[in-house]
């Protein structure tokens, strides 16, 4: 039988398809610290359990598509927060962020249109691209210039009569790069000029570092038409299995087409959005803490690749991710490596190989993402299994 080109130009999740090797490694007894996953060890503010407990139906019923009221009213007012101002027909309740971003590709593109995204990228873009028929152009950046943009005429160069949107993650997934203002409104004139719509993935944006402010796309009334954000309680709240996002934009028109889309596939969790209508009571202090805890964190990781011999890496102001440049040849064999051969104390490493984060051929290969989900001491500990390893690698360039 035969498969479609869609599911077979399909890769495998870089960040899941070592595995296996993590699998083997702990039957052989091997402690392995997992920094090659997106999994918070933060937990789900009790605001959300406690509404599941007090839900008291005798039917679990189809919620409507649009999701239920007391969640649309909720994430209304945690925008409101941030100085965003949705009204109620604005919004609508997704399968996490991934179905938010996948509704907003089949509702902005056809089959064979261009999205630009800056790369290296969280890896189900491409994904996501794959299921829809759309084609990835990347806009590289590069470690050396902290993964920030290039310069306009290094973007525009790339659109085409193809080229329906411009996708990006802000913070970044696996950067940690936060935009600057200056690189928001250089995307908000390129839009404006070549008529494109921007998809942003803003699930990060709690996560702020530094000196570094966020600015939110939602922010520029002169796109209000063609920005769409697309949002998740599953990195702020620490509650990935939740699978409770969002897809939001001030085009009216854009939204009641999605809405098809949302009618489609029924309606989302109508439980978990119970659950998560009620995080709305979460004390702003939850968000506050957790931010100092990934702060913390990303100091911890960051020093200590600093004093790594031959490690490059610029200092990620978000998210919870960082990409390092390792003097090995093959950034995947290394983790293999890691998993297969070394130990201290019978405990290992896992890091996410960062080739499968980029579309172009060949980049990031001697790269790998550190994920910092884990907590302060495994995470020293980990740091320092690394390091060790780098000493003693046998493919060390
Ligand atoms: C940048 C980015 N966007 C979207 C998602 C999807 O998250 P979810 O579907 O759990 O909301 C993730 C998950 O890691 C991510 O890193």
């Amino acid at each position: 039988m035969k498969f479609s080109e869609r599911i077979i130009a399909m890769q495998q999740s870089p960040i899941r398809k070592l595995v296996p090797y993590a699998d083997k490694a702990k039957e052989r007894g091997k402690k392995v610290y997992h920094l090659n996953i997106g999994q918070p060890d933060i937990e789900t503010p009790k605001e959300f359990i406690e509404a599941i407990k007090d839900f008291d139906e005798k039917v679990i019923a189809y919620a409507h598509s649009q999701g239920i009221e007391e969640l649309i009213h909720a994430f209304i007012e945690y925008y409101k927060k941030h100085d965003i101002y949705f009204e109620n027909d604005e919004i609508i309740v997704t399968n996490g962020g991934s179905e938010a971003l996948i509704f907003s590709l089949i509702a902005t593109c056809d089959y064979n249109d261009e999205v630009l995204i800056p790369e290296p990228f969280y890896t189900n873009y491409n994904g996501f691209s794959n299921m829809t028929g759309v084609n990835v152009v990347p806009i590289t950046t590069k470690a050396e210039q902290g993964f920030h943009l290039p310069e306009k005429n290094e973007i525009t160069k790339l659109i085409n009569n193809k080229t329906k949107a411009i996708l990006l993650a802000n913070p970044g997934n696996p950067t940690g790069t936060v935009y600057t203002k200056e690189e928001i409104h250089m995307l908000k004139d390129i839009a404006l000029e070549y008529n494109l719509f921007i998809i942003a993935d803003e699930v990060y944006k709690e996560f702020v570092f530094d000196e570094q402010e966020f600015m939110s796309f939602a922010h520029l009334d002169e796109i209000a038409d063609r920005v769409i954000i697309t949002d998740s309680i599953s990195k702020r709240y620490s509650a990935c299995g939740a699978r409770i996002g969002s897809i939001a934009s001030k085009n009216k028109d854009l939204m009641k087409q999605v809405m098809k889309l949302a009618q489609g596939r029924l309606c989302v969790a109508t439980i978990e959005q119970v659950g998560a209508a009620n995080l709305i009571n979460t004390p702003d202090s939850y968000i506050e803490e957790v931010k100092e805890e990934y702060w913390k964190r990303r100091d911890i990781v960051y020093n200590a690749l600093q004093k790594m011999d031959g490690v490059i890496c610029e200092k990620p102001h978000g998210a919870f991710y960082v990409i390092a440049k390792l003097p090995v040849d093959n950034a995947e064999d290394f983790v293999v490596w890691l998993l297969e051969e070394f130990e201290i104390n019978n405990e290992t490493v896992m890091l996410a190989p960062a080739e499968g984060f980029y579309a172009t051929e060949g980049l990031g290969r001697d790269e790998v993402r550190i994920s910092y989900c884990i907590n302060a001491n495994d995470l020293e500990k980990a740091m320092n299994i690394l390091n060790e390893a780098l000493k003693v690698y046998p493919g060390r360039v």
